[in-house]
């Protein structure tokens, strides 16, 4: 099982996005029984709670199945999982601080690292300033680049 953890913040908006997003490729690749899909927050303001409402309203739009809750990240996802997709660069930051607090070497990626024609390193943060479609462009983006490069990397494990 390849195991793929998305980061942001708070867990509610940009992170459940793209564990939703990267979950529904990977379904339509038939490739859920390989490939797992989580998410989580480096803080712990929203722990607990569902998605924020225009998150939930992408997932309407897109017809996303999400049914996750906020969640802080821990030492024990660190060593879990083997891709770490920070959502920007203060979330990549902040996940290879604890890595290193923890001895652990492990890479640390953005998601837009892996979108094609995409010239923004971060998925801007709409807990603010909305822009909801947008963040989703983006995520999708960087979320069918991502699927695409575990493919090629794992192609033996993911022989159908
Ligand atoms: P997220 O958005 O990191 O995409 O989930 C945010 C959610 C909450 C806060 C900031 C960003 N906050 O400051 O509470």
């Amino acid at each position: 099982m390849i195991k793929v953890l998305f980061i942001c913040l708070g867990n509610i908006c940009r992170s459940p996005m793209a564990e939703a997003v990267f979950a529904d490729l990977v379904a339509q690749a038939g490739l859920s029984d390989a490939i797992a899909v989580d998410s989580a927050g480096t803080a712990r303001y929203h722990v607990g709670e569902p998605p924020c409402p225009g998150t939930q309203r992408i997932f309407k739009t897109h017809n996303l199945p999400y049914a996750g809750r906020a969640r802080q990240i821990s030492v024990a996802d660190l060593h879990a999982f083997d891709y770490l997709i920070a959502l920007d660069s203060s979330n990549k930051i902040d996940v290879q601080s604890m890595l290193a607090r923890e001895g652990i070497e492990k890479p640390v990626y953005r998601l837009l690292d892996f979108a094609a024609g995409v010239d923004v390193p971060d998925v801007p943060d709409p807990y603010y300033v909305g822009n909801f479609e947008k963040v989703y462009d983006l995520v999708l983006a960087g979320c069918v680049g991502l699927l695409a490069r575990i493919e090629k990397a794992h192609a033996d494990l993911l022989q159908k």
